[in-house]
């Protein structure tokens, strides 16, 4: 028997449950070389904003233990562009797209952008980034910058609004910056999210000490990759106790070993982020790697390892 991967987030039906992460693909035409894209469960774009953003000065990456900081600032090149220059390539691929949005300023936004994209067929979601910590120009901004998925009912109204504008799949993306993910988590189902997708990066800082500077730009950045693993786990599984909706879970995934870990905690579906820099063939990798696995232990589908952690 075949195992079967397939599952459904929402109104989409995935032939598998391995994304790639926001951000860490481009618009996919970048990893055509690397990757045969036909063969992903769902590509997710670079968020984009409804204007176009140059992002945050350089340097704006560096190399930390297990890890990597990251203050890009939302560079992308505004909405009608990514529809005009890039959705086009991702219409080819045949695999569902799911779109990135972010509000540079306020819920307004969220819904113009929304609408927009509504308004798109080959459009399957649209995954709302409520959680970059890359977006506050300048200091003072910063200090004083909360994310709109740092507080309960700022995330309510911002999904409410787009839920009441969308009948796409609608896809909630959440920050560990917070205290109590659960409650924030919740929030996004009772205003009606599909799906939340967890974690975004952690704020992160990291010093050169023979100049005294920061080594990014920015000062405080986003950190991703296994550094952040446990915590994406340990988040992963207390959402999955607290919400009824399907969760795709990131955070440091770099192989079918580590993909498998978040199932058990409870995610219906995967993404893979850092690793894409390292290994542009991972997301393939751990497909394979996922129906190896279902194969040798006789589970006929993925779905039943969803949240089956054993305590
Ligand atoms: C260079 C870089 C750029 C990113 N840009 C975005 C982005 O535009 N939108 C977003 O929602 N997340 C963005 N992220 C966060 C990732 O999508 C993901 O949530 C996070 O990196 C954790 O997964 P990972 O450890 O597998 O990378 C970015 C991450 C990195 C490393």
């Amino acid at each position: 028997m075949k195992p079967n991967l397939k599952v459904k987030i929402g109104k989409m039906e995935l032939q598998n449950p391995v994304m790639v992460a926001s951000g860490t693909f481009g618009y996919a035409e970048e990893f055509k070389d690397f990757v045969d894209l036909k063969k992903l469960g769902v590509i997710v774009t670079k968020t984009i904003t409804l204007k176009p953003r140059q992002g945050n000065p350089p340097p704006r990456t560096c190399e930390t233990p297990a890890g990597m900081l990251n203050s890009i600032g939302l560079e992308n090149p505004g909405m009608e562009k990514f529809i005009q220059e890039k959705l086009p390539f991702l219409k080819k691929t045949g695999v569902p797209i799911i779109v990135s949005i972010a509000s540079e300023s306020d819920t307004d936004e969220f819904i113009t952008l929304a609408r927009r994209l509504d308004a798109i067929k080959e459009v399957s979601a649209i995954e709302l980034n409520i959680s970059c910590p890359n977006i506050h120009e300048g200091r003072r901004a910063r200090d004083e910058g909360r994310l709109v998925s740092q507080n309960p009912q700022a995330t309510y109204e911002v999904v409410k609004a787009v839920r009441n504008v969308t009948r796409k799949t609608l896809i909630t993306k959440l920050s560990p910056n917070v205290t109590d993910i659960t409650e924030i988590a919740l929030a996004a189902e009772r205003a009606g999210t599909d799906a939340v997708a967890l974690i975004n990066t952690l704020m992160g800082m990291s010093i050169n000490v023979k100049t005294r500077k920061p080594k990014i730009a920015m000062v405080t950045a986003g950190l991703s990759g296994p550094a952040i693993r446990p915590v994406a786990m340990r988040m992963v599984w207390e959402v999955y106790q607290k919400v009824k909706i399907p969760i795709i879970g990131m955070g440091g995934i770099m192989d079918t070993e580590s993909a498998l870990e978040f199932f058990l905690a409870g995610a219906s579906a995967i993404s893979v982020g850092t690793a894409n820099f390292i290994n542009p063939k991972t997301t393939i990798d751990i497909i394979a790697g996922l129906k190896k696995y279902l194969e040798k232990h006789k589970i006929s589908g993925i779905k039943a390892l969803v949240g089956s952690l054993i305590i």
